[in-house]
Formats: structure tokens, C-alpha cells, sequence
């Protein structure tokens, strides 16, 4: 069964005392509420199994905002799947255009992460969406095909079907500028056709494909209308419980 999913990408924000207070009090503010989507908040490493630990994982699940590409060894630095998996997380966001832009992570890099963390028994939200030039020049829908071709398509229909999808126009992350209701809508349905094409109707009816960028609570009723568009992925708008606690209620 496709899911509705509002996760949080908190980024490189909030020191430990502030991203446990931030967490604990989401819990407290979600305690009493029946949900209408799953809820996840992607945390720095450093946080995880805090987190995990001081709210309901029931209620809300916990994500890394990345793993490594090596299941161990000589990696100074980095962290790998399956330590995500020991600290109570059950997500890692892969893929995104931050990491893409910023840390050289290339189709190739992503498909290896993608697989470890399959492996290791985490759900990845694995992010594509176009720059501004490639939206204008119309190559959009090309892009955001490649992305998920180059790195998802090898997996099986079984390991595909744990997949989230998250379309990010990089245009719209951060900048106040969101994609518009029939944007969103139209390239959600061209990827939710590319995964019909490739694994049939079945896995991807039920695939989730999640909205991200500039999502807040003024604009997530009307995007998650779409019947394609299962949810979002929320970065600036998840630091704050009301903001949050508003995207998840337009469900
Ligand atoms: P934003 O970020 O909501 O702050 O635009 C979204 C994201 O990068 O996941």
C-alpha cells in the first residue's frame, strides 16, 4: 500500500541539546494525534540514537541524512549503513541535491549506497529533481529519469519496492520558490509512469513519491491534493513543531 509520508530534513542544523529538545517536543506535540501520514524527521548523525531513544518510533521513524558507500574499514570519517541501522533509525535520505552538488555524489556512488542500506534493512527516501536550467530549457523530465535509472534500476522489484522516492527541484529547496500544484503533479505522474514501465503497476502504485522545496504549511494541502504527490520532504520547515505539526495536519 502506497503511504502519505511528511519527513523532515533538518540539514546541518541544530546542535545535540537543541535537536533533542526539538525532537522530544515534536513527540510530545504528535502524542495525542491519529495520523493521517507516517512521519519521519531526518537528523544529523550525532542525534539518531538519541532521538530514537527520547520519542515514540512507533509514531515517528528516524532517518540519517546520508551513509557511507562501504559496508566498513578504513573510512575516516564516515558512517555506513548498518551503524544508522544500530542507533533505532529505520531511513536514510540518499541522493540529495545537496549532496549531490556539494560532495561529488555521483549516480554511480549512489547506487552502492542505495544497496548497502537496502541491505542493512533501511528504507532509503532517495531524492532527484532538476537545477533551474535544466527546468527551463525543458530537459526536466530527461534529468530526473536518468537519476532514478542510473541508480535505482538494477534493483530488484522486491528491493525496489522499499524505495521513497523525493522529487526536489533544486530551484524550489530553500528559496521560497515552490514548484506549483500542477508542476508537482505533472512530473510526479512521469515518474510514477517511468516506474510502471520498468517494474509494472503494481510496485509503482505503490511507491511513494514525495514533494520537497519550499514546502510549508500555506502550500502542502494543495500539493499533496495531487493524487501522485504522496507527501513531502521538508527541510527549513521541519525546524520549527508548529510549522512541522502544520504540513503533517494538511494530511
Ligand atoms: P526546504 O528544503 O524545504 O528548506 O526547501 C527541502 C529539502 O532540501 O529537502
Amino acid at each position: 500500500m502506497r503511504k502519505n509520508i511528511v519527513a523532515g530534513n533538518w540539514k546541518m542544523n541544530k546542535t545535540f541539546s537543541e535537536g533533542l529538545a526539538l525532537a522530544t517536543e515534536l513527540n510530545a506535540a504528535l502524542a495525542d494525534s491519529s495520523l493521517n501520514c507516517d512521519v519521519v524527521i531526518g537528523t544529523p548523525f550525532i542525534h539518531l540514537a538519541s532521538v530514537a531513544a527520547a520519542i515514540d518510533t512507533t509514531k515517528i521513524g528516524v532517518a540519517a541524512q546520508n551513509c557511507a558507500d562501504h559496508e566498513s574499514g578504513a573510512y575516516t570519517g564516515e558512517i555506513s549503513a548498518s551503524m544508522v541501522k544500530s542507533t533505532g533509525a529505520e531511513y536514510v535520505i540518499l541522493g540529495h541535491s545537496e549532496r549531490r552538488a556539494y560532495y561529488g555524489e555521483t549516480a554511480a556512488k549512489l547506487k552502492v549506497k542505495t544497496e548497502l542500506a537496502l541491505k542493512n534493512g533501511l528504507t532509503p527516501i532517495f531524492c532527484i529533481g532538476e537545477v533551474l536550467e535544466e527546468r527551463e530549457s525543458g530537459v526536466f523530465f530527461d534529468v530526473v529519469k536518468s537519476q532514478i535509472v542510473d541508480s535505482l534500476f538494477e534493483l530488484s522489484a522486491e528491493d525496489f519496492s522499499k524505495i521513497v522516492l523525493a522529487y526536489e527541484p533544486v530551484w524550489a529547496i530553500g528559496t521560497g520558490k515552490t514548484a506549483s500544484a500542477a508542476q508537482a503533479q505533472e512530473i510526479h505522474a512521469f515518474i510514477r509512469k517511468t516506474l510502471v514501465d520498468k517494474y509494472g503497476k503494481e510496485i509503482a502504485d505503490n511507491t511513494s513519491i514525495l514533494y520537497g522545496g519550499s514546502c510549508n504549511a500555506a502550500n502542502a494541502k494543495e500539493l499533496f491534493s495531487n493524487p501522485d504527490v504522496d507527501g513531502g520532504l521538508i527541510g527549513g520547515a521541519s525546524l520549527k513543531v508548529a510549522d512541522f505539526k502544520a504540513i503533517i495536519d494538511a494530511f
